[in-house]
């Protein structure tokens, strides 16, 4: 029997990418997306269902993980791709913007995990994939609350990793580097910017390697594999050459040194030895809003 993929948020970038990899490897997806606009996106592709889902609507989760099942008979593995970027220095992003990056990137995601979760204990299997970011393993600058956000996804992912491992299912994490997808041309900008960050704004902003990135479908390919792998103790998955250093990095200096690098990668620009050890993201051009 076909097994059966729920991505949320795939009107584009990686949950779009995800739903034309798992359906061409010939499973069945159930895709959502937001918007009465977006119910066709997937038009042409064999197998697959689009389905309406704000993940902002917690109170809509039970009734929704019922229509998933509803759609092809079972769920094997839940993406919880959905989520979007705040950005700006943290006084001047409001609390009201503060609370939206969790509302949608943590508390979303934990609400939609918990419908789906007494499914796949009682199928005694499953698979959970929750986006993450490398900037949940360092944080960087003016968008320390998405990389907030990003670390509560990742310690989530392997507190669950464990404590759902006796029933067969699996939970894991996808760090994704820097990549070239809608994200970042809808931006939760925060505004009345004091004037004393700019200049190092402006630096950190428009270096060359900021506005490369990989294409999104180097990331589809990874939650593929992290469905697919029939590795439950591995939670962790970096994607694109800049995911891909970190772990390495890290081995080869040591949490501390490689802190210190990265910091002053980013006060003061990379020495010889971070240059020589980062790569670039990758070769698309990122389309910023800001
Ligand atoms: N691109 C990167 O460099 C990067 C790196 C690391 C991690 N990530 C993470 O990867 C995931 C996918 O991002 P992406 O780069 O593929 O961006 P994207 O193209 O903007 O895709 C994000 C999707 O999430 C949807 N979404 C946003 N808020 C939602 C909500 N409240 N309910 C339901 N759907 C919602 C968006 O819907 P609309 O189309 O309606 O806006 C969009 O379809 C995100 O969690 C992001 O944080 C991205």
């Amino acid at each position: 029997m076909n097994r059966t993929v729920v991505i949320t948020g795939t009107a584009s970038g990686f949950g779009r990418e995800s739903v034309q990899k798992f359906a061409g490897e010939g499973w069945n997806v159930v895709a959502t997306v937001r918007k009465d606009t977006d119910l066709d996106v997937h038009k042409g592709l064999e197998n697959v269902r689009t389905l309406l889902l704000d993940v902002n609507d917690e109170e809509a989760d039970t009734a929704f993980a019922d229509q998933a099942l509803a759609q092809f008979g079972r769920v094997d593995a839940l993406v919880n791709n959905a989520g979007y970027y705040q950005m700006g220095p943290i006084e001047a992003s409001t609390s009201d913007q503060i609370h939206r990056q969790f509302q949608t990137n943590v508390f979303g995601l934990m609400a939609l995990t918990k419908a789906f979760v007494p499914h796949f204990r009682k199928q005694r299997s499953g698979v959970i994939i929750n986006l993450s970011s490398i900037s949940a393993d360092q944080g960087y600058p003016y968008t320390s609350v998405y990389a907030a956000s990003k670390a509560a996804v990742a310690a989530f992912s392997e507190g669950l990793n464990i404590e759902l491992a006796s029933f067969g299912v699996s939970v894991k994490a996808i760090f994704p580097g820097l990549h070239a997808t809608p994200i970042f041309e809808k931006i939760d900008n925060a505004t009345d910017i004091p004037e004393d960050y700019l200049a190092a704004m402006d630096s950190f902003f428009n270096s060359p390697q900021s506005s490369l990135g990989s294409p999104p479908s180097v990331t589809a390919e990874v939650i593929f594999r992290a469905a697919t792998d029939n590795r439950p103790e591995r939670v962790r998955y970096y994607s694109g050459p800049d995911g891909e250093m970190i772990p390495r990095a890290k081995t080869l200096l040591g949490p501390e040194w490689y802190w210190e690098e990265f910091r002053t990668a980013n006060i003061s620009g990379p020495s010889p030895l971070w240059a020589a050890l980062s790569p670039n993201a990758g070769g698309e051009q990122v389309e910023q809003s800001r």
